[in-house]
C-alpha cells in the first residue's frame, strides 16, 4: 500500500466519515477529490474517474455547469439569505414552489422546503401525525415502510429506513415504525413463484400487518419507487398497483420518497410515474438542484394543507421549520436546474440512453461474481455472490463489495458498494453513450480483478 498523503493523514485525524468501517479506514485513508467536470472527478494526484454514482445519486447535470454556478452567484450577490419563518418570503422560494406544483405528477397544493432528504421524510411523518390529529384520529399514527428501504438518518427517518446498520446500537427504530416485506424477487420470491404472485403475496402480507396492528392505528405508507441504498431494488410487476389498493382500503396516506428517483433517474420526471402509482405526498431532493446546493421539497396535497390550517389556527402557529429551509441561493439554483431539465430535454435524452446502459449492465450478469444485474433507467445494481447457483452471499467480513470498489477506482471509476455486496451505479443523467461504454469497460475490468483476488484469497468457500 502506498504511504498516505499529508491530506489523508490530516483527514484521518480530524473527520468522522459516514458509512465506512472507521477502524479499517484508519489504514486505507480517504480518496480525496479536488475538482470535477462533466461526468469526471479528479483526485489530488490529477487522476480522472468517471463518477458512476453522480456523487450520491445526485449530480444529475454533472459537474461544472456554468448556468447553475451563475444562478448561485447572482442570487448570492442579490440576496444571500432570507428565511420563510413568521411570514417572511422571497422570490426564489415562491418561484420554485410554483414550478414544483406545475410539474408534479399528482395534485399538489403546497410545498415545504428543507435541506436534506432526511429532514423531508421527518417532516412527512410529522405532517401525517398532525393530519390525523386534525381529523380527530389521534390513534392513527403508525407508519409503514419496508425492509431495505432508505429514507435517511435523522431519528424518525432512520426509523423508516429498513437497514440494520442504521438501527443497530442506535436503539432504533422508534416504536410505531413498521417494516413491510422487501419487493426483491431475486432474494425473497418463493420457489416457483411468478413476479405477479410474489407481488400479490407482498400485498397480502402488508394487509395482514395492518390488520394485526389495527387499521385504526396505521396512518401512512412510504416507499421509494426503486429502492436505492437498499441495493437498487426494482419491484416486481404489478407490485405498486396491489400495494396501493391495500393502502386505499385502510385509509393509509401514501408518500413517494423520490429523493433518488425524482427528476429523471428512471426515465420519467418522477419515479412514481414509471412505476405506475399515485402517492398523495412526495419528497424530492438531490437532483432537484443537481446537488449544487442542499435543498429538499416536501410536496403536499390540499387535504394535508387544510389540516395544517386547522391545527395552526387551534395551536396558534405551525411549529415546524428549518433556518435554511428554502434558502434563496439553493432555491435559485433549483429553479435553474428545473429550467435546464425541461429546456434541454435532459430526461428524454437520458431515457434514450437507458437501453444501452441497461444492456451493458445486464451483460455483466454473466460474470462469475454477479448473482443478479438489475436496474431501470440510469440506475443499476450488481449483486456479487460467492455462488451463483445457490445465490450464497460472501461472508460480510471479507468485504468483497468494498474490494470491488477499490479495483474500480484503480480503473478510474467510482461506484459504491452497499450492504450485501451490491455495487450500485447512478451516473449523471448527462452521461453520453461513449461514456456509458467506457464506464462499463472499466467496471468489467474491475470485476475481473475482484474475481482474481477472490480466488487468490479463496473467499468463495462457504
Ligand atoms: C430515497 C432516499 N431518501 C432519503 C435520503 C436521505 O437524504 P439525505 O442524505 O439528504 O438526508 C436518501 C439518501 O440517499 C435517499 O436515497
Amino acid at each position: 500500500m502506498s504511504p498516505l498523503s499529508n491530506l489523508a493523514v490530516r483527514d484521518i485525524e480530524t473527520l468522522v466519515h459516514p458509512y465506512i468501517n472507521l477502524a479499517s479506514f484508519r489504514e486505507t485513508g480517504p480518496l480525496v477529490i479536488e475538482r470535477a467536470q462533466g461526468v469526471y472527478v479528479y483526485d489530488t494526484e490529477g487522476k480522472a474517474y468517471i463518477e458512476g454514482m453522480a456523487g450520491l445519486w445526485c449530480t444529475a447535470l454533472g459537474y461544472g455547469n456554468e448556468e447553475l454556478v451563475e444562478a448561485a452567484a447572482s442570487q448570492m450577490r442579490k440576496l444571500s439569505f432570507a428565511h420563510l419563518f413568521t411570514g417572511k418570503s422571497h422570490d426564489p422560494a415562491i418561484e420554485l414552489a410554483e414550478k414544483l406544483k406545475e410539474i408534479a405528477p399528482v395534485p399538489i397544493s403546497k410545498v415545504f422546503f428543507c435541506n436534506s432528504g432526511s429532514e423531508a421524510n421527518d417532516t412527512q411523518i410529522k405532517l401525517v401525525w398532525y393530519l390525523n390529529n386534525a381529523r380527530g384520529k389521534p390513534q392513527k399514527k403508525k407508519i409503514i415502510s419496508r425492509v431495505k428501504a432508505y429514507h435517511g438518518v435523522t431519528i424518525a427517518a432512520a426509523s423508516l429506513t429498513g437497514l440494520l446498520a442504521n438501527h443497530r446500537d442506535f436503539d432504533l427504530p422508534l416504536p410505531g415504525f413498521l417494516h413491510a416485506g422487501c419487493p426483491h424477487y431475486y432474494r425473497f420470491a418463493l420457489d416457483g413463484e411468478t413476479e405477479e404472485e410474489f407481488a400479490s403475496r407482498l400485498a397480502d402480507e402488508l394487509e395482514a400487518l395492518i390488520v394485526k396492528e389495527g387499521p385504526e392505528t396505521v396512518a401512512a405508507f412510504i416507499a421509494e419507487p426503486v429502492m436505492g441504498a437498499g441495493g437498487v431494488i426494482v419491484p416486481p410487476k404489478t407490485y405498486f398497483q396491489k400495494i396501493m389498493a391495500v393502502c386505499a382500503r385502510y385509509d393509509l396516506f401514501v408518500i413517494s420518497d423520490e429523493v433518488i428517483c425524482g427528476f429523471g433517474r428512471l426515465g420519467t420526471l418522477f419515479g412514481c410515474e414509471k412505476l405506475g402509482f399515485k402517492p398523495q405526498a412526495i419528497s424530492v431532493a438531490k437532483a432537484l438542484s443537481s446537488a449544487y446546493l442542499p435543498i429538499d421539497a416536501v410536496m403536499i396535497p390540499e387535504l394535508m394543507y387544510e389540516a395544517l390550517l386547522l391545527e395552526s389556527k387551534k395551536i396558534g402557529a405551525f411549529g415546524h421549520g428549518f433556518t435554511y429551509g428554502g434558502h434563496p441561493v439553493s432555491a435559485a439554483v433549483a429553479v435553474k436546474a428545473i429550467e435546464i431539465y425541461m429546456r434541454d430535454r435532459i430526461i428524454e435524452k437520458a431515457a434514450r440512453r437507458a437501453p444501452l446502459f441497461q444492456a451493458r449492465l445486464k451483460a455483466l450478469g454473466d460474470h462469475p461474481l454477479v448473482g443478479e444485474a438489475r436496474g431501470l433507467g440510469l440506475i443499476g445494481g450488481l449483486e456479487l455472490v460467492a455462488d451463483k447457483t445457490s445465490k450464497r452471499s460472501f461472508n460480510p467480513q471479507h468485504a468483497v463489495g468494498a474490494a470491488a470498489v477499490r479495483f474500480a477506482e484503480a480503473e478510474g471509476l467510482i461506484v459504491r458498494s452497499v450492504m450485501g455486496d451490491v455495487l450500485t451505479l447512478s451516473p449523471p443523467l448527462i452521461i453520453s453513450a461513449p461514456e456509458i461504454e467506457e464506464l462499463f469497460n472499466r467496471l468489467a475490468r474491475a470485476l475481473d480483478k475482484t474475481l482474481d483476488w477472490v480466488k487468490r484469497e479463496r473467499l468463495t468457500q462457504a
